[in-house]
């Protein structure tokens, strides 16, 4: 682990009380010692600003819940309540910092025809292996599409590389279908690092926003996707992009209350 990595854990331990605090502000400072704009130096932190506010509700409640393991992370959200978890995913979500520059992860060293299969992966998919393109569901700029679709651009490549790992273990889970953890099957090892490595050389616009609908309707069921959401008309309106809309949305993104499924 980097130096930096370590200090800020202990910096984000100190920071952290025991018992949650009584302001947003004090609990969004201990998530910044690992998710503001300099973390991007480091291979794992994955940025959350930005993300779709569903997106990051269903997170926080899968690391509370046991659907994602990281120990600072069920640290930091397990007493949490689902009210207090939306405030911190809408805060998130609002915030358009900047992008850092590119860490050189793993996926730096890919060569051309890895990077021209990675590519191949994102916009076509494979159909003989029955991989839908990451376009279909990530949007075309891969900029993520609301409410629960995150964007794929300035993540490092090793944080792509280590959650296709999870999903192939069954350690990363969302609501049934899960389907990444179906397309993660799909994908062999090669394919990961091919895809990972082709998206963390792309240059992320802090400008971007998730896409308000999807370009068709989804290519495979995703239980995380309100069914509002999953075909490509439902969520055309520019209104449903304000926060009322998206928070209306949530209740049916995950199914399982507090202490559910382990
Ligand atoms: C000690 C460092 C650390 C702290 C402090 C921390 N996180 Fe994290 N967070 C991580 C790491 C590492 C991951 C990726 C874990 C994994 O899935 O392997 C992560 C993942 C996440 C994710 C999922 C991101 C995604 O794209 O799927 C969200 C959302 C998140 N953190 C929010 C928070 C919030 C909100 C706080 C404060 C309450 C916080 N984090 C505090 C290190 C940290
Ligand atoms: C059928 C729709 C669909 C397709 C196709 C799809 N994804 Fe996803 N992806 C999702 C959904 C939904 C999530 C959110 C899952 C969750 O809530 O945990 C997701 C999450 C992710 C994440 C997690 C991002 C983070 O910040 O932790 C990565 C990485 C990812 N997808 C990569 C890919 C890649 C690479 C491809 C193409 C090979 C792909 N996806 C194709 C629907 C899809």
């Amino acid at each position: 682990m980097p130096i930096f990595a370590a200090f800020s854990m202990a910096a984000a331990m100190a920071a952290a009380p025991v018992a949650p605090p009584d302001t947003l502000e004090q609990r969004v400072a201990a998530c910044l010692a690992c998710h503001s704009v300099k973390e991007r130096g480091d291979a794992y932190f994955p940025r959350i600003a930005g993300k779709p506010a569903g997106y990051l509700y269903n997170q926080l409640r899968n690391f509370r819940d046991g659907r994602r393991h990281y120990p600072m992370m069920t640290y930091m959200v397990t007493r949490l309540t689902d009210d207090y978890l939306r405030e911190i995913a809408d805060y998130f979500a609002a915030q358009h910092p900047p992008y850092a520059a590119a860490t050189a992860g793993s996926g730096a060293q890919a060569n051309a025809a890895q990077l021209a299969r990675g590519e191949a992966l994102v916009r076509q998919g494979d159909a003989a292996k029955k991989i839908p393109a990451c376009v279909a569901c990530h949007g075309t700029a891969l900029s993520g599409v609301e409410p629960a679709i995150p964007g794929l651009l300035g993540l490092p490549s090793d944080y792509i590389n280590a959650q296709f790992g999870n999903w192939k273990s069954k350690s990363r889970r969302a609501a049934a279908p899960d389907c990444m953890a179906d397309i993660a099957a799909r994908l062999s090892d090669a394919d990961v690092a091919a895809a990972s490595a082709w998206l963390s050389q792309q240059a992320p616009d802090t400008n971007a926003r998730p896409a308000t609908s999807l370009p068709a309707p989804l290519p495979l069921a995703c239980g995380s996707v309100p069914a509002s959401a999953a075909s490509s008309s439902a969520i055309a309106s520019p209104h449903q992009a304000t926060a009322g809309a998206r928070t209306a949305a949530l209740p049916a993104a995950a199914p399982s209350p507090r202490g559910g499924a382990k």
